[in-house]
């Protein structure tokens, strides 16, 4: 993580994918910075954030199938702080915490930092979290939150079904543990067969207040804003008093260039073009695959992400086989995002 794992050949890209709304995000910010600079400088916003970038995210999530309100959210530094603040709310030092397995590196390190035991529930490529594993592992152990990605999750990409995260919920309220609920990846459905209509947020399916959302626009629009968020269900009013501590406020400039932005619908504009391209880009590199990797192979068909997960024979040592395509790696050839998000793991 100190390089950024797997996001290293990334930057070396010639080609990135050009938005002409991620241009006209510049122009919002740009513009919104020019007005009252000096009013801007000299007050901070309150804790929970910008009312008019909170209506926004909600607007979102209601055409996503999740009621939620507002006041129900408060702004973070990005969906990494979004999870720090969540897990140093709702759990203390030794407690358990279930995650996915194999899952997002970022949380993983958090746990530890925060002195939390990791118990690792195997995750399916395709469908996500083993719930029979997760029951298993309450048999034995008291959990105090589970964090787990339903959609398109990293690194494999696997999309939770409906009944799966009615099913997580369930398990949820029966063994009263938290559900932090990673979102990054929610917007970005590229097949309409995972339309999220079928899908909505783990938060649409909680009756009891115990399922927290986060999420940011780091996957969406730019990893640069730093600007995320959180729906802590009971928890959140300790949430936002963690947010004022660990972070007082949250830049006004940026909240009100992306609440016009999404105001004016270049948000959804950008979604819709976004992805169509990584529609193309996953098509692209499954006909790679299919050309050059030998039919042992095997690979997931993801329907929205950023990540697609393949599966070599035994034999084959991937720890080598990456530095080796890392050697081998020109950037002209590094334009596509799916690209430089292969996850490679061995049987
Ligand atoms: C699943 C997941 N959650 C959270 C993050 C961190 O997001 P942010 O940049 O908004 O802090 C990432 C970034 O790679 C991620 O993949």
């Amino acid at each position: 993580m100190s390089h950024s794992a797997a996001f290293d050949i990334l930057p070396s890209a010639k080609e990135q994918y050009q938005s002409k709304h991620l241009l006209q995000l510049n122009r919002d910010l740009s513009r919104v910075a020019k007005q009252k600079p000096f009013i801007k400088a000299s007050y901070y916003d309150s804790p929970v954030g910008l009312p008019s970038l909170r209506l926004q995210i909600k607007d979102r999530y209601r055409s996503r199938g999740l009621i939620i309100n507002e006041d129900d959210l408060c702004i973070t530094a990005g969906c990494q702080h979004a999870l720090f603040l969540s897990l140093f709310t709702v759990c203390k030092p030794g407690d358990n915490v279930a995650v996915e397995s194999p899952g997002f590196y970022g949380v993983i390190q958090l746990l530890e930092q925060l002195q939390l035991n990791i118990i690792e529930i195997p995750a399916f490529p395709v469908t996500g979290l083993d719930l029979g594993a997760l029951e298993s592992a309450l048999d034995k152990w008291k959990i105090s939150a589970v964090v787990v990605t339903p959609s398109f999750s990293t690194p494999t990409g696997a999309l939770m079904s409906v009944a799966n995260r009615k099913a997580l919920v369930a398990i949820a309220n029966d063994h009263d543990f938290a559900v932090i609920e990673d979102d990054i990846y929610g917007e970005l459905v590229f097949d309409s067969s995972a339309n999220s209509d079928n899908h909505p947020p783990l938060k649409a399916f909680d009756s009891q207040d115990r399922v927290i959302l986060c999420s940011s626009f780091s996957k969406s629009l730019s990893r640069d804003l730093r600007i995320g968020w959180v729906a802590g269900g009971r928890w959140h009013k300790d949430i936002i008093r963690l947010k004022l501590t660990s972070q007082l406020a949250s830049s006004r400039v940026q909240q009100e260039a992306i609440a016009e932005f999404m105001l004016n619908g270049h948000f959804k504009r950008h979604i819709a073009s976004f992805t169509s391209t990584l529609l193309d880009q996953r098509n692209q590199l499954l006909a790679a695959i299919l050309q050059y990797w030998p039919n042992s192979v095997k690979y997931t068909l993801p329907q929205g992400g950023l990540a697609l997960w393949v599966e070599f024979s035994e034999n084959i040592d991937t720890t080598k086989l990456y530095a080796k395509a890392l050697e081998k790696t020109s950037p002209s050839h590094l334009d596509n995002y799916f690209h430089a998000l292969v996850i490679i793991k061995t049987v």
